[in-house]
């Protein structure tokens, strides 16, 4: 009875597991750093492309280590639009993009490729907001179980 209990504990945690899969996509890109500049006459655009069935979610967060060089001044706030998916032009999410923060900017079901355009929510303001993505630092899709923060 004793060894019975056991296993199925071991079989509970293994399966838990398994169910705790996360894949943190970077984007798509012809090399790294991708560098963005988002200004009141510029806007950037941003593509995953994630393996095809995944369960998901998938979600999309902006991540920067403290300390992170993030450019930013005036009016930075930025407007998140899909480009594609089953809201083409909806508004996802506003952010700033910040050094020391991670930010989910909206929760998806999984496509198997996922493109946004960044672009100051003030195009009439004088703010602009520039950084470089390398591993671990700009925007991410987050598939699967994630434990974000
Ligand atoms: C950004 O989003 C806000 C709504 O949150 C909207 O009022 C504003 O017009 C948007 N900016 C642009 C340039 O679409």
């Amino acid at each position: 009875m004793q060894f019975a209990t056991a296993a199925t504990l071991i079989a509970l945690a293994a399966t838990s597991s398994v169910s705790a899969t996360c894949l943190e996509q970077a984007p798509s890109a012809l090399g790294f750093p991708i560098n963005y500049d988002i200004t009141p006459s510029r806007s950037d655009a941003v593509s995953f492309q994630i393996p095809p069935n995944s369960a998901g979610p998938c979600q999309l967060v902006a991540k920067f280590p403290a300390g992170y060089p993030v450019f930013s001044v005036g009016d930075d706030l930025v407007n998140v639009t899909a480009l594609d998916g089953p809201a083409p032009g909806a508004l996802v999410g506003s952010l700033r993009f910040r050094a020391g923060t991670t930010t989910v900017i909206n929760s998806f079901g999984c496509r198997d490729v996922m493109a946004y355009e960044l672009a100051l929510a003030n195009p009439d303001g004088n703010g602009e907001v520039s950084f470089s993505e390398i591993q671990g630092a700009g925007l991410f899709m987050e598939v699967g179980d994630c434990t974000i923060f």
